[in-house]
Parts: structure tokens; C-alpha cells; sequence
């Protein structure tokens, strides 16, 4: 990480840093903790590594008691300055004044709720992803936050796995590359700046692959895999300068990421070079005891600890179990040390030696109200969130609709505004949620005619219902309809006849696609499935509106349906947004970042899978392929599809050369063209092919892409520069190698439907 610029630091020196008189200037990051540390006592050393979670566990009472003692290192969960103020008052009246940090979970927004993550991988659009990680950053700050547990960068290929929602999707070099641009974007020009945020990049590591894809199961892979497909997107974030790293709950091939001293020393301190802070999941440290790696809690400690875990979250073992670790030799004072240091390293680089209040500010400054409307972003997520739609389906220009037409909006999520801010949405209030119903209502404004129905209940599965209320949070998660499941349909029929068209918003409610919140089948409910069968029943065009946070097997709908469009959680904005679409606004242009299975059977299906023996060919079903002889093989929609409401075509894709000299770079032309009759974005993306390799290869993998806005006919020739390094990969002996031979280069609309040209590597 770059040291901040700490400019006029001397005047605030003595006052976080210690009666010694020769305490050296704070410029010299190193000198001045280890000069610190010099002065620590081990009881404080111990405080500094322990991260207290707000909340039920300790009142604020003793949490300051505690600070004020040297007891604790960081909190998480507050997020108003005057809830932080009086802890780093504590902080500041402990005997030698280290100052606290404040952290949260701000993933995709902290007031103003943009989509979820899986909704901004959806944009293909790395600026408005940046805008994203910005205005988090200013609000978090705002609210005297000094850290985010984010960008989470979990590949994900299993969606049965309900944290789904929470990363960028299946690919390595598309979640890589917003990875990096989501820390850059929260630490801004220096996360010492005031309004910067310290990015935690999580889950250290392959959270995203935990077995049948039930929540904190275990991870077994190849190293291979791991290193071509799993670990880039954690190294990106770390290289663009994440000052932090969480660690997973999962084990990784039978040895919790925890407890890993091959995960967590070798690859990622020696091999990575990584410089900043470890952090613990919540618990994780106690949960090696149950993992059945620790006998109890002493051991627990000991071999976190020995694993490079610097910060326990929501500890209670660093702080019981390290006196006397330490006291039998069993854990070093120079392992103590080093955990200490990066912590202290973490807080210089927030900027809270220079001015423990620097987020925090004056209470005279303090905001009236937390919740206020202005200090919301809402431009920003409007436009964010209408980039990250996808329209899955558009049979004869069902949409965009007409703002005149007589429109019924129905379903269990069509007014539901918890569930537009998605899972993590920090302290996002869904009061400022502007749901489908409103959005439509505000983009009508008087005209055509607008009438709602519930339709359905979101499940009509009690067990279920309960599950999900229990999880919550605030308030009721979900709001039961008590009338009979054919009452609810029969109104919303109602509505339909009544109307032109109608837009049916379905799918989950929020808490579906959640941690812990794994399922087994990804269909839609059958209290849902139900309404849609009515609906379609009254010969009314159906426009489906889609709210969940995973791929969802939606292929009986896509036969009901007339249009289909795919919303994810998508914010506070989120139904504006979708107005904005549904009315031809904005002409949508959002790809998928994962693929889309028929039927949960099929899973895991990813685009960029390797090569095998005996392919299915489609088309050509036979025996002794590699198949499903129940269901079209395949995915219902592929990775990097989405429609438009213009169309585009590519062309003449072309190469500068057919042959790669090392060290040298060639150029992939191709041409794209608006062939419809409105100006839009598409997607080019461009894909390689190691045809043959010292192991099986990827039948194709992701390496560029633009997002570009043509005019109606318009059509522009794009340039690709490919070298060395977009042909490597980690080879069985884990060397990362470019190796000779033929590479085919697609480019495509989606993954699936190329063009190809081919070059040699010499
Ligand atoms: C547990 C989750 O796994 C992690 O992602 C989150 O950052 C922490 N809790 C803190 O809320």
C-alpha cells in the first residue's frame, strides 16, 4: 500500500502518540509504530487485536470501559458520529491514546441503497461501479465509518448458495476487475482521506465454492482451479491496495481458512506480498472448535494466531486465551508483535494517528437527521441501478410499454420495499425505497392507468415464512397476506382484465438470497408460479419483473411470459429505474455475470468450463456424451447475454497478426453496429481459447470487454490489445506460463454466440 500523504501531522502527534518524548515523526510510518509498540504494555497489545461487534453482546457502558482500558482494538456496527464520538473519547482517555476504528458492512451503499453486487457486475460498467464504491464511501464517512468489510469476491458457480447475491457472479476476470475498482473507489485518493473508507477484501478465501453450496460448508479443490479461477479477484482487490483482508469461514481442502497457515502466511503474506491487516470472520476463531481442529478455545487462539489472523471479530478468545499462550511460550511475543503492527499499520493508513476524529468531526457538525431525504444519492443509484437491468425476453416488442396503456401491476414484490435493498444494505431505511409500484406510478404521472394487486404471497409455505422473518433485522421481513391464496389471485385477474398489460413482479423476497440462506431448488415459489398461471390465463400481455439474487430456473416462465426482465435487488432507486426501462427510458444493457441453469440439477453450469473427452455437441444428442438426457442440455441463458431494445451485430472481427512473438502484443479488431432503431450500449466481449495445453484448458475465458453506447445505425470498430499475459495460466506445477500453440479469440454479444479467429504463440 502507498503511504498516504500526511502533510502537517507534527501538531497531532502528541496528542495520539504517547508521553515519550522522543516519539518520531508521524510521517515515518514504520519508526512510529514500532516506537509506539516499544511502549505497549501486553494486555494492550492483546486490546488491539480484539474487534467488538455493537450490539446486544456489551453495552455501550462497558464497551468504553473497555476501550478506555486498552481492551479493544475496533468496533463494527455503529454508524453515527455521535454513537463513535463517545468510544473514541474512551480511546483517547486509555493511557497511551491509540485511536479506535470504526467499521461496517457497507457492500453495495450505506444510505442510499444502489443494487447488490450481483446487479452491478450486471452493468458491465466499471465507471458507474466506481461511482458506486464513491458515494459509499462519502456517506459511510460521513457517518464517522473508517472501514467496510467489502467488495466480497466469492466466485460464485453454485447459486443454490444464498450469499450469491453478494459477489459479482461466476467469472474470474470480470469480478477481478470490479474488485479492484470497488477498493480503489472506497479508499479513494487515500483511505486517510476523510471521506475514504479502508476496503476489506472478503472471504479469504473460496467461500463462494463451499460444497452443494449450503452456507460455511467445506471447500475442496484443486490447486489449479484455485489459482486460475478463485484466487485472482482477491489478488486484484489487494493489488489495486485493499488495506485489509477477511478471512473465510469455510476450511479449504480440510483446514479452515482460520486456522491456515498455507492460505494465510505463505500464499498470501510471502507469495502476494500483502501488507495490510487479517480479520476474522464473526466468531470464526471459536469456531475452529467445532471445525474439530481445536480441542477448545486456548488452541483455538493459538493456532489463529500462528496462522497470521491479526483482528479477531467479535472475540472473546484473543482476550482470554493470548496472557496465557503467551505466558507458556506457546505463541511468541513476536507473533503478538506482528499482529499488532498491522493492525497499527491499518489505523495510520486510515488517517487516525494524524486525527482519531478525522471521520468522526465536531458534534457541533453533527447531523440533525441520520435519516434525512438529502443526504441521499439518489441520481446517482437511479442511474446506476437502470444500468445493471437485464432484459432476458422481449417477444414482439412487448416492451417497452406505452405510457398511455391501462398497466396492472401485480405480484408479491411489486410493492415491497425491504426487499428492493437486497441482502447487506447497511444502513439503507426502506422508507426511501422507491418500489415498482411507486416508480411506475411517478413515470405515468396522470396518464394511461395504474392497478395494483398483491396477487400472491411471496411463499404460501409457513416454515419458510417463518425462516425468513426470523432472520430479520428491524421489522417484519415479510408481510403475510392472511386471505386465502385464491382470493389474492383472483383480485389481481382482476386487475389484469381491467388492463392493457401487465407487469407481474416476482421471485424472492430479500432474505431468500442471504447468508445462510441456501436453497435446493431455484425456482420461484409455488404461490407465485400459481399467480403467473392466471395471469397468462387472461390472454393480457405478461411482462415479467424479476427480484432475486441468484440465477433462478425460470424456463416454464419463459414460456408464459412476453417479456422478462431481470432486476435483482436494485436499491433505493431500483423501481424508478425500472420505469425507466419498462418505458423505453432508457434502453436497457445489462449482460449477465452468471450463467442461468434450466433446472438446479444441471448446477454447477459455468461458461468457462474445461475442456472434456466427449463434449455434447448440440444437436446432436446420442449416447456416450456428456449430458442430461431428461432436458435440453445447456443453460437457459449464458453468461454475458442480455438483450436490447435496439440490436447489434458484429463483424469482420480481425487480427493484426496470426502469430504472437513473446514479449509482443497483437491486436483483435471487430466491428459493431446498431442494426436497430434506437441509440443504446451493448457489450462487446472478447473471450480466449488455449486450444491445447499441458492440461485441460477453459473451452473459453473472459480476458476484455467495453461497454460502448451507439447511435441507431451507427457502427465503430473496437481494438483489443492481447499479450503474453493473457494467455497464462498456473500449469500443474502451479508455474504461471504462457505455453506455445494455437488460441482461438471470440468475440461475442454473450458468451456464447462468437466469432473466431485464431493465432499461434511461438
Ligand atoms: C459475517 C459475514 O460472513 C461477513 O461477511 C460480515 O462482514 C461479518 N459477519 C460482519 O458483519
Amino acid at each position: 500500500m502507498k503511504l498516504p500523504l500526511l502533510g502537517l501531522a507534527f501538531a497531532l502527534v502528541s496528542q495520539a502518540a504517547l508521553a515519550a518524548d522522543a516519539a518520531p515523526a508521524l510521517q515515518d510510518k514504520q519508526a512510529f509504530i514500532d516506537h509506539l509498540l516499544g511502549q505497549m504494555n501486553q494486555a494492550e497489545k492483546i486490546g488491539q487485536l480484539r474487534l467488538i461487534s455493537i450490539g446486544p453482546e456489551m453495552t455501550a457502558q462497558t464497551i468504553r470501559e473497555e476501550i478506555a482500558a486498552g481492551r479493544i482494538g475496533g468496533t463494527f456496527n455503529s454508524r453515527t458520529a455521535a454513537e463513535n464520538r463517545p468510544m473514541q473519547d474512551a480511546a483517547m482517555r486509555s493511557r497511551l491514546k491509540i485511536p479506535m476504528f470504526f467499521a461496517y458492512d457497507t457492500v453495495h451503499g450505506e444510505r442510499t441503497i444502489f443494487p447488490i453486487s450481483l446487479g452491478l457486475a450486471s452493468s458491465w460498467d466499471l465507471a458507474a461501479i466506481a461511482q458506486v464504491g464513491r458515494t459509499s464511501a462519502i456517506e459511510a464517512s460521513a457517518d464517522a465509518l473508517d472501514m467496510t468489510f467489502a467488495p466480497m469476491v466469492d466466485i460464485a458457480r453454485d447459486p443454490r448458495w444464498g450469499r450469491t447475491s453478494e459477489g459479482f457472479g461466476e467469472d474470474t476476470y470480470l469480478t477481478s476487475r470490479i474488485s479492484e475498482t470497488m477498493v480503489r473507489a472506497f479508499q479513494g485518493k487515500s483511505p486517510a482521506e476523510r471521506d475514504s473508507i479502508l476496503a476489506i477484501v472478503k472471504h479469504f478465501a473460496l467461500y463462494g465454492a463451499v460444497e452443494g453450496g449450503r452456507d460455511y460448508n467445506t471447500v475442496d479443490m484443486s490447486l489449479p482451479k484455485m489459482y486460475n479461477d478463485y484466487l485472482p479477484p482477491y489478488r486484484a482487490g489487494i493489488d489495486a491496495g485493499a488495506g485489509g483482508v477477511m478471512v473465510a469461514l469455510n476450511s479449504i481442502n480440510g483446514v479452515p481458512a482460520t486456522a491456515n497457515t498455507w492460505l494465510m502466511n505463505d500464499l498470501l503474506r510471502k507469495d502476494w506480498g500483502f501488507k495490510g491487516v487479517t480479520i476474522s470472520d464473526h466468531g470464526a476463531i471459536q469456531e475452529l472448535i467445532r471445525h474439530g481442529v481445536a480441542r477448545d478455545g486456548r488452541e483455538a487462539a493459538k493456532l489463529a494466531i500462528k496462522a497470521g489472523i491479526d483482528m479477531s471479530m467479535n472475540d472473546s478468545l484473543y482476550g482470554e486465551e493470548l496472557p496465557g499462550l503467551l505466558k507458556s511460550g506457546e505463541v511468541s511475543q513476536a507473533e503478538l508483535d506482528q499482529a499488532v503492527r498491522e493492525v497499527l499499520g491499518a489505523k495510520y493508513e486510515m488517517g487516525l494517528f494524524k486525527d482519531p476524529y478525522v471521520r468522526i468531526g465536531k458534534p457541533e457538525d453533527d447531523v440533525p437527521d441520520t435519516y434525512a431525504e438529502s443526504r441521499l444519492h439518489r441520481d446517482a443509484a437511479r442511474d446506476v441501478a437502470k444500468r445493471s437491468l437485464v432484459l432476458l425476453e422481449n417477444r414482439e416488442q412487448t416492451l417497452p410499454l406505452s405510457k398511455s396503456a391501462a398497466i396492472a401491476v401485480v405480484g408479491p414484490l411489486a410493492d415491497a420495499p425491504i426487499d428492493m435493498m437486497g441482502s447487506w444494505a447497511a444502513d439503507g431505511r426502506p422508507q426511501h425505497s422507491v418500489t415498482v409500484r411507486e416508480g411506475l406510478r411517478r413515470a405515468l404521472d396522470g396518464r394511461g392507468k395504474l392497478v395494483y394487486a398483491k396477487g400472491a404471497n411471496v411463499t404460501g409455505d409457513k416454515a419458510i415464512l417463518d425462516y425468513l422473518n426470523f432472520l430479520n433485522f428491524d421489522a417484519p421481513e415479510i408481510v403475510d397476506d392472511p386471505r386465502p391464496p385464491a382470493v389474492l389471485i383472483d383480485e389481481a385477474v382482476k386487475a389484469a382484465q381491467q388492463a392493457d398489460v401487465v407487469v407481474a413482479v416476482v421471485g424472492e423476497s430479500r432474505g431468500m438470497s442471504h447468508e445462510s440462506s441456501s436453497r435446493t431448488t431455484l425456482e420461484i415459489p409455488a404461490s407465485q408460479r400459481e399467480l403467473i398461471k392466471a395471469l397468462k390465463a387472461t390472454g393480457k400481455p405478461l411482462v415479467l419483473v424479476l427480484m432475486n439474487g441468484r440465477p433462478l430456473s425460470i424456463g416454464w416462465e419463459r414460456e408464459q411470459a412476453d417479456a422478462i426482465l431481470e432486476t435483482w435487488f436494485s436499491g433505493t432507486e431500483g423501481g424508478n429505474a425500472i420505469a425507466d426501462v419498462l418505458f423505453g427510458d432508457y434502453n436497457p444493457s445489462g449482460k449477465l455475470p452468471i450463467t442461468f441453469p434450466r433446472s438446479v440439477g444441471q448446477i454447477p453450469l459455468y461458461y468457462n468450463h474445461l475442456s472434456i473427452g466427449r463434449p455434447f455437441t448440440p444437436g446432436q444428442p446420442g449416447n456416450y456424451t456428456s449430458q442430461y438426457f431428461e432436458e435440453p442440455n445447456g443453460p437457459l441463458y449464458p453468461f454475458g447475454y442480455g438483450l436490447s431494445y435496439s440490436s447489434f451485430a458484429l463483424s469482420d472481427l480481425s487480427l493484426s497478426s496470426k502469430h504472437l512473438q513473446r514479449g509482443e502484443t497483437l491486436q483483435a479488431k471487430v466491428t459493431v453496429r446498431n442494426t436497430g432503431k434506437r441509440d443504446g450500449e451493448t457489450v462487446v466481449q472478447l473471450y480466449l481459447q488455449d486450444v491445447t495445453g499441458s492440461m485441460s484448458r477453459p473451452v473459453k475465458e473472459l480476458k476484455r470487454f467495453e461497454k460502448l453506447m451507439l447511435k441507431a445505425g451507427e457502427s465503430r470498430t473496437l481494438a483489443f490489445e492481447l499479450g503474453e499475459d493473457d494467455l497464462k495460466f498456473y500449469n500443474a506445477q502451479l508455474q504461471h506460463v504462457a505455453e506455445a500453440g494455437t488460441f482461438n479469440v471470440q468475440v461475442g454479444l454473450d458468451s456464447q454466440d462468437v466469432q473466431q479467429q485464431s493465432f499461434d504463440l511461438r
